[in-house]
């Protein structure tokens, strides 16, 4: 495995298990992955799947309340539900599973991929694996990957931004300036009133837990970098980026218990919020 590829989410890897780093030819991040047309789906058994699916991807929490512990959803991360380059897209997230994960340092299914964000990235518990929701989720992330070759494939993981050093004082003053008026001076904006207002927590027991992949500062600044502020995304350079991500991973947000046992065979990304058991 290259060294990019060793540092790298699993989604920079194409599921981790291929060896080589995404292919990062161009995609613009403002444009949409290739995937069917919601139009063409139809009343038949597999299409209302299929349509259930992307819904609990959307209104995560109030359609699956016991199985979420913050005021997040799924596309709160996955962009454009799952579309986004650069934004954790879910377009051929089937055809990269099943794969070896140095994470859990075992083969991992897409099932597992779906219960791990809802454990560490909603604060929740995991979905029954033979159950409804779980078979509609799989159903959507199937057909939403149908268009996509098989293999990495550009707008995936963290490479499209160089890693850089944050300054967070800084970060604290760019917050204020780009980033408060939606998601609150206080990064709380979603859960102050119980409903998401503008944009999500950010930080805090209703924003994503420490062992969310959405606590590594390249990841978070790679988002920001292409897709924040929301409406006027493609604003904030690179080494800004690093310094609001910066700031926001140093607010306090909900542990995850048993994360240093991640990567237990070793090769942890460098800008892993945590400390791990085995050596990086
Ligand atoms: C115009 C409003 C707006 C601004 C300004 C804005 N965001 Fe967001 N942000 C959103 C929305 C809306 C979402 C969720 C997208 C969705 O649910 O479809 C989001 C999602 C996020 C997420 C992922 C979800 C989460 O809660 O962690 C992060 C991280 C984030 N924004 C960081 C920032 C940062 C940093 C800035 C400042 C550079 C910023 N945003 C500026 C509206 C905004
Ligand atoms: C707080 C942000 C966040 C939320 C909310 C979130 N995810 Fe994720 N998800 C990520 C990040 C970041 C990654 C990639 C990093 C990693 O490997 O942890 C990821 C990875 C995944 C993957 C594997 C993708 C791949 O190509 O390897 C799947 C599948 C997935 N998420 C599904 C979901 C589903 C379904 C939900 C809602 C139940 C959800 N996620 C909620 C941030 C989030």
């Amino acid at each position: 495995m290259s060294l990019v590829c060793s540092l790298a989410l699993a989604t920079a890897c194409g599921g981790g298990g291929s060896g080589e780093p995404a292919a990062e030819t161009a995609v613009a991040p403002d444009t949409l992955l290739p995937a069917p047309a919601e139009s063409l789906l139809t009343q038949d058994s597999a299409s209302r799947s299929i349509q259930r699916g992307l819904a609990l991807l959307v209104f995560t929490r109030d359609s699956l309340p016991s199985h979420v512990g913050n005021a997040l959803h799924c596309t709160s991360c996955h962009l454009d539900k799952g579309r986004k380059p650069f934004a954790n897209p879910l377009v051929g997230v089937t055809n990269r599973y099943p794969a070896y994960w140095a994470r859990t340092g075992t083969e991992v299914t897409v099932e597992d991929r779906v219960n791990d964000c809802f454990r560490r990235s909603l604060n929740g518990r995991p979905l029954r694996a033979g159950g409804a929701d779980m078979r509609d989720i799989v159903a959507y992330l199937t057909w939403l990957s149908s268009e996509m070759p098989k293999g990495p494939h550009a707008g995936l993981g963290v490479d499209s931004i160089p890693p850089l050093q944050p300054d967070t004082v800084r970060g604290k003053t760019q917050f204020a300036m780009y980033c408060s008026r939606c998601h609150g001076a206080d990064g709380q904006s979603g859960s102050r009133l119980g409903i998401e207002r503008y944009g999500p927590p950010l930080w805090g027991p209703q924003s994503f837990s420490i062992g969310s992949g959405m606590s590594r500062l390249r990841i978070v600044a790679a988002f920001v970098h292409h897709h924040m502020p929301f409406d006027a995304p493609g604003f904030v350079a690179d080494s800004i980026s690093y310094d609001v991500a910066g700031f926001v991973l140093s607010r306090p947000r909900p542990d995850f218990p048993g994360k240093e046992l991640d990567w237990p065979k070793g090769g942890a990304p460098e800008d892993l919020a945590y400390k791990t058991k085995a050596k990086r």
